[in-house]
């Protein structure tokens, strides 16, 4: 077996006012998950390509006299085998114990952690919620990521548990390689634009599915001076994320009960639109309608910018079908298709000029101090996640 770099303890996730007070065992459990995450994604997935590269495809293409065309022949062909149904279950239940871990952590003292978001959230103007906002069907239909209730659910007035169930597992999941406070992207994009556009100060910043807020703080932090607006459909997401925000003395975020599919602002409002890791949850017909909303509430110069993972336009059969697990056994039902579209033509279609359209990839930024090993030899053994970043400048 190849040497195995183990994740950091969940002891290292950045913690703030409203963070769910842990115990000894939620440590433990965390830990336990991160550890098998590891296991499965550095020591087995290997054994499952192995599987694939010996038995599984050498065995249809007896079958059918070529090699699978595509992800989907790759996932019919490997349903069976072994390697890979032990692989699959294993994550599977990795993502369904992370969602109990955290609801253990959570649900016992649910009814602190409403009344410490109520003592950031009430009579502050930066939270605006809006109980006439429809949650969408792709938003509320499936347990998205297994996530029980999804990110809109209320248990009770004024919850904030899924919130803080979705703050304190995803350190867990990503083994920390999204930072202490799992905000590399937000981190990277700020770095990026002082970097390769210092000139650029935006006044106003939309970000659009913000869900805890942890992707739009490192851009509030970075531009003291804007004025930042995040929205999302789910009120549990948005108290929680002004609490946090403000607990982080992070001041100059709105946050908006809103759907993006229709923004009430005026045209060129926003310097700055932003999304991370959103469009693979919403839908074929929202993506565009959004779209051609960014388009619109963009100034001229401005600046549209969007963290995914990465199109499979380039990659191996086989690529695919391993990305698009989440599609077929985690909940995440527009991913498979999402990872499949043109985004310049479609961003072209909603409005975009097609030669300030680019597609980059961005590395998110990592708390060294939680990766010894890294720091040490000065290399990050591929866990501070690499980002696709597209947008546009608008003309
Ligand atoms: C994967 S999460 C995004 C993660 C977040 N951007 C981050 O960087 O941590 C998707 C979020 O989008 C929200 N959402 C889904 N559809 C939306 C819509 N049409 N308008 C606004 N928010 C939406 C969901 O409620 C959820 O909080």
């Amino acid at each position: 077996m190849s040497e195995q770099v183990l994740p950091p303890s969940w002891q290292h996730v950045g913690r703030h006012d409203l963070f769910p007070v842990s115990r000894h065992d939620d440590t433990a459990r965390f830990d336990f998950l991160a550890n098998l995450n590891g296991y499965l994604a550095g020591q087995l997935s290997p054994k499952v390509k192995q599987a694939y590269e010996q038995r599984v495809k050498p065995a249809f293409e007896k079958a059918a006299g070529r090699p699978p065309q595509n992800r989907h022949e790759v996932r019919k062909a490997m349903a069976g085998d072994p390697t890979y149904q032990t692989w699959s279950a294993l994550r599977r239940s990795s993502m369904e114990m992370r969602q109990q871990a955290g609801r253990a952590l959570v649900l016992r003292q649910a009814d602190a952690l409403i009344d410490k978001a109520r003592q950031y959230n009430t009579g502050d103007d930066g939270l605006k919620l809006d109980p006439s906002v429809q949650v969408p069907r792709y938003a509320s239909a499936v347990d998205i990521h297994c996530m029980p209730g999804g990110y809109h659910t209320e248990l009770t007035a004024d919850d904030v548990t899924a919130a803080a169930n979705y703050d304190c597992g995803i350190f867990a999941t990503t083994g920390g390689m999204l930072g202490r406070y799992n905000d590399g992207g937000g981190q990277a994009l700020a770095q990026w634009l002082k970097e390769q556009h210092p000139e650029f100060k935006p006044r106003r910043i939309l970000d659009i599915g913000c869900t805890v807020g942890h992707n739009i703080v490192p851009l509030a932090q970075a531009f003291p001076e804007a004025e930042v607006i995040a929205i999302d459909v789910a009120a549990p997401m948005l108290r929680y994320a002004h609490a946090r925000a403000r607990a982080l003395g992070v001041n100059n975020i709105t946050f908006v009960q809103a759907n993006g599919e229709a923004l009430d602002y005026p045209d060129g409002h926003f310097d700055i639109v932003m999304t991370s890791m959103f469009w693979h949850e919403t839908s074929a017909r929202a993506m565009p309608k959004m779209l051609a909303e960014i388009q619109r509430v963009l100034a001229s110069g401005g600046l549209t910018a969007h963290l995914e993972q990465p199109q499979y336009h380039g990659m191996d059969p086989y690529e695919q079908f391993i990305r698009d697990w989440d599609a077929y056994n985690n909940n995440e039902p527009f991913w498979s298709v999402m990872h499949e579209y043109d985004l310049q033509q479609m961003m072209t279609e909603a409005g975009f000029d097609p030669q300030r359209y680019f597609e980059t990839k961005i590395r998110g930024v990592v708390d060294r101090d939680i990766f010894p090993v890294a720091s040490e030899k000065g290399e990050d053994h591929g866990r501070a996640a690499l980002w696709t970043m597209f947008g546009a400048w608008k003309a």
